[in-house]
């Protein structure tokens, strides 16, 4: 029947429904997009979740959640899982940090940094003139340290899982051996690693199909690496430095120029140390203690703004973005000459965070002008994309919580492969100062504390983070980036805490960095307006010709008024948050 009412006419009923609907949709629109930013919403969970870069990873963390296990046992799972799924960071060759908050309140740190082989020294990386060899550091064989990314990985499972090892390496073997199909943001990684990879023909060879190339939709698989990832699923760790696979790194190092030996293997040990913690505001801080000089300058930096009102200045103001930028400068000017291994050289901890220290470096900071950055030969920050290490961030529905970066250093590391094993290998070494004074690939300069020395771990900027209040914890995060790791923590952290929003808003806002030398801001895309950029220039401040995206946070947030985890993941690099 046809409809004959009045299309405009309606019931005084109808009429009062109508309005208040109306007047209450711009209040359902402001809750459900408040403090969102403009991204998409994060992801909700009543149980675990697991926030990684590769959602084929996320969902194997996810995975292990499900058939029982905790969020240490979904963290290896992870681990080797992104071994297979994000082969430029993700890694066997590696090494990195586990940052454990246990459900009884207790949190510890697992230190599975790569070490100097015992060959090394000093002058490693020096020419006969005393001056750097341009990427002996950075490429192939020689660049390598002693990966701890295996050791580690048994280290937290031993300690912490509850699964059988056996069953909580199966979906890398499983992804290794089966494959999986690769999307266009895996096959560009591919390409734009192509001049690193193509140099060795093992790398070559699972990488690039022998120099034919893949396309989106083709299928990898790594049977090498599956090989070698079923011998530790059998034999645990020693597979890795004792069995056939450490002979088989040995020899591929050795036919390659390195001095990485089978004893280096053999001797190398996982540590676990006491995280660092500290207090911003209401928060308590438990974050990377050294060889991590990441969570030393997060805490100093928080304590430089602990009696600042940075809601007042409001996000993305000139004036916040200089107190920010100027807090950066401060502490990285510490890092360059003060960290190093603990196990070899002290790092004044208490000292660099004690409150009067970090108070007197507040009142230093004139508010209308930028301090220039000085008394140390500029570095060059190389500008790229950051995809070289990644984070994942693990909560399970005990509240387990597993905080864990890890790193390959540079894209795919040094390049190659060890022939049989289908393992990458790090450029771990480039983290040592090479020369103090000379800038690393990061730009970064730093000191003698930071000098080769056989079985030394180098310094590192890579942040795992844990935020608690009221003692329970209500944010987890970290990042890739090299140094830009520590700014995108901080920014993160502050976006969160202090601006309220969201977790993916908070990953998603657009950032800065400074690391003293160069005396430069880089910045996000479209990340300071021109605005706010000339009045900050009118400070002082520089800012580096190029923009470019730096971080890759994945976190995870408690929504106190939900009652609720939420996940977030840098929706610009593919990953994502998969849910028990
Ligand atoms: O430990 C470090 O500080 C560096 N090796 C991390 C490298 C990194 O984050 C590369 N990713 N962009």
């Amino acid at each position: 029947m046809k409809d004959t009412s009045p299309r405009t006419g309606l019931f005084p009923s109808q009429a009062l429904a109508t309005l208040v609907l109306w007047l209450s949709l711009p209040l359902y629109f402001l809750q459900a997009t408040w403090l969102h930013g403009a991204t998409r919403a994060p992801v909700w969970g009543q149980r675990g979740l697991v926030a990684t870069v590769s959602p084929l990873a996320s969902e194997a963390g996810a995975t292990i959640l499900r058939q029982g296990g905790n969020a240490a046992d979904a963290a290896v799972a992870v681990g080797f899982a992104l071994a297979v799924t994000w082969p430029a960071a993700g890694n066997l060759g590696g090494g990195g940090f586990a940052l454990v908050r246990g459900q009884d309140g207790k949190s510890t740190f697992i230190d599975y940094r790569e070490t100097a082989p015992a060959a090394a020294d000093k002058n490693f990386y020096l020419d006969a003139k005393g001056e750097v060899i341009p990427g002996a550091s950075t490429v192939g064989y020689r660049a390598v340290g002693t990966p701890g990314t295996v050791a580690g990985m048994a280290m937290l499972h031993k300690k912490y899982g509850k699964l059988p090892w056996k069953k909580v390496l199966e979906p890398a073997r499983r992804l290794a051996i089966e494959g999986f199909v690769m999307d266009e943001s895996f096959v560009s990684m591919l390409e734009s690693n192509k001049e690193r990879l193509e140099k060795f023909p093992g790398s070559r060879h699972i990488f690039l199909k022998d120099g034919k190339g893949f396309k989106a939709g083709d299928r990898l698989v790594q049977p090498e690496l599956g090989w070698s990832i079923t011998q530790i699923q059998r034999q645990g760790e020693s597979a890795f430095y004792q069995g056939e696979i450490a002979q088989r790194l040995a020899k591929a190092i050795k036919k390659g120029g390195g001095v990485l030996t089978l004893d280096d293997l053999k001797n190398y040990k996982a540590v676990e140390r006491a995280p660092l913690e500290g207090r911003f505001k209401n928060y308590q801080i438990i974050t990377a203690p050294p060889p991590s000089s990441g969570g030393a300058l997060i805490l100093a930096m928080l304590g430089m703004l602990e009696k600042d009102d940075l809601e007042a200045l409001g996000f993305g103001s000139a004036a916040y973005n200089h107190l920010l930028v100027e807090t950066m400068k401060r502490a990285f000017a510490d890092r360059a000459e003060w960290f190093g291994d603990p196990d070899f050289t002290q790092n004044p901890l208490q000292k660099f965070l004690a409150p009067d220290y970090l108070s007197k470096r507040r009142a230093g900071i004139n508010l209308t002008k930028t301090t220039p950055s000085q008394d140390i030969k500029p570095g060059d920050f190389s500008d790229k994309e950051s995809t070289e290490t990644t984070h994942y961030t693990i909560v399970d529905a005990q509240g387990m919580i597993i905080s864990n970066t890890y790193t390959l250093n540079g894209s795919f590391g040094s390049g190659a492969t060890a022939d049989g094993t289908g393992i990458l290998l790090n450029n771990e070494m480039d983290d040592f100062s090479s020369k103090p004074g000379s800038p690393n690939m990061y730009g970064l300069l730093q000191g003698d504390r930071n000098a080769i020395a056989p079985k030394k771990r180098p310094l590192s900027s890579m942040t795992p983070t844990i935020v608690l209040e009221d003692g329970k914890p209500i944010l987890a995060l970290g990042s890739p980036g090299g140094p830009t790791i520590i700014n995108s923590v901080f920014q993160v952290t502050l976006n969160t805490l202090v601006f309220g929003m969201n977790i993916q808003a908070a990953i998603d806002a657009p950032k800065f960095h400074h690391q003293w030398m160069p005396d430069r801001i880089l910045s996000e895309p479209f990340g300071i307006n021109p605005d706010t950029k000339k009045i900050m220039q009118s400070m002082g401040h520089n800012f580096g010709d190029r923009v470019f995206q730096f971080g890759d946070v994945q976190a995870v947030f408690y929504d106190k008024k939900r009652q609720q985890w939420s996940g977030g993941s840098d929706s610009r690099h593919g990953g994502s948050v998969a849910v028990e």
